[in-house]
């Protein structure tokens, strides 16, 4: 099986990942959308907004493995960075929303998160004239739960990060480190990019976690809900324990990793999908190298530097 992959991707025309570029947006509904996504007026409590949890300047999420959401109650995942997030098949760790607009409903509605409501939401916001002006010059028919959703959706559609080492050793125009390109190798040596491929190094897919190992009887803690994954979704049998492949771009810069945060380095986290995964053990140096290729993904976008 990995031979064939090997022959495969040494014969293809095309890596199996690709640089990140721009995707069309409306300049208009992007800088609304940004209102909101800063706006704690969107939680109940009024002091979260969905920057607590996505923080923009560091890598789009935050650095806990349960985000605090409204009255200081603890999520059930880990949050996921919002970074590239456009190019996810699905969202969520289960998939459950089935783009950026439909998400932004979960965390309005979530009781761990804005714990408020569409009609309380939409009122709240529709007091202040000035916003109200300035929204229903772009979305004609006034704030709603879909002109909303629409419009941080297009912030979000924004939020690609451009210019990775990676990307533009791809593209011809930089050297990459000797260290990260044999992280590459190794990447698609050992069969991590079967699971994490195309623009975002995952989020095209969903996979069991815990292929080759029984990564939830080893973890050490209790089967939580959110541990059946997809199959809270489908309530199929065969998607039990399976989640979206997150997209590797951001990974470098998370202090937790996994949907239930339970790792707290990034060479942990490549050593556990390696044997849970592909069922191998890699050496310091393996799993060096490919940290030092995950470091390379990570490129650039100005809400870094506010
Ligand atoms: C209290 C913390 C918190 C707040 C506030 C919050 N999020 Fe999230 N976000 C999360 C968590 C946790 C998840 C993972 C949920 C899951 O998988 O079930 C998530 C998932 C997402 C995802 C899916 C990403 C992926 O890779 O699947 C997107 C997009 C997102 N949030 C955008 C937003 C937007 C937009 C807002 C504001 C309207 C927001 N979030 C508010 C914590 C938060
Ligand atoms: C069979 C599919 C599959 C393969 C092969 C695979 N992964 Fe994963 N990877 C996943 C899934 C699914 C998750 C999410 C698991 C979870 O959250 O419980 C994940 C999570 C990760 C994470 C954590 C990202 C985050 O945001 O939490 C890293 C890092 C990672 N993989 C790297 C690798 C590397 C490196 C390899 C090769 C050694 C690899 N993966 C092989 C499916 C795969």
């Amino acid at each position: 099986m990995i031979w064939v992959l090997v022959i495969g991707s040494a014969c293809a025309v095309a890596e199996p990942i690709l640089p990140l570029q721009s995707v069309a947006t409306d300049a208009r509904k992007v800088a609304l959308g940004r209102q909101l996504f800063f706006d704690t007026r969107l939680s109940r409590t009024n002091d979260i907004s969905c920057a607590s949890c996505h923080q923009l300047f560091s890598h789009g999420a935050d650095n806990s493995a349960r985000s605090k959401g409204a009255f200081g109650r603890l999520g059930e995942v880990r949050a996921p960075t919002v970074y590239n997030s456009v190019f996810n098949i699905r969202q969520a760790w289960d998939g459950k929303a089935i783009d950026l607009k439909a998400q932004v409903t979960l965390p309005v509605e979530n009781p761990k998160e804005f714990a408020t409501t569409w009609p309380e939401l939409i009122a709240t916001l529709n007091q202040d004239q000035a916003f109200r002006t300035a929204f229903t010059q772009v979305y004609r028919a006034g704030l709603s739960s879909d002109s909303i959703s629409d419009a941080i959706a297009h912030y979000e559609r924004s939020l690609i990060t451009l210019n990775a080492p990676f990307d533009l050793w791809l593209q011809g125009k930089a050297t990459l480190s000797e260290q990260a390109q044999e992280g590459y190798r190794l990447f698609k040596y050992y069969g991590c990019i079967n699971c994490h491929q195309g623009k975002n190094v995952g989020g095209n897919m969903f996979a069991k976690m815990g292929t080759f190992g029984d990564y939830f009887g080893d973890r050490g803690t209790a089967i939580e809900p959110a541990d059946y994954g997809r199959y809270n979704v489908t309530g199929r049998e065969e998607d039990k324990f399976t989640f979206k492949v997150p997209g590797l771009r951001m990974a470098a810069r998370q202090t937790h990793f996994f949907h239930d945060g339970s790792e707290q380095s990034l060479t942990g986290a490549i050593n556990t999908m390696a044997r849970y995964q592909l069922g191998r053990s890699l050496s310091q140096a393996e799993l060096a190298a490919i940290a030092a290729f995950l470091e390379s993904l990570v490129g650039h976008h100005q809400e870094m530097d506010q």
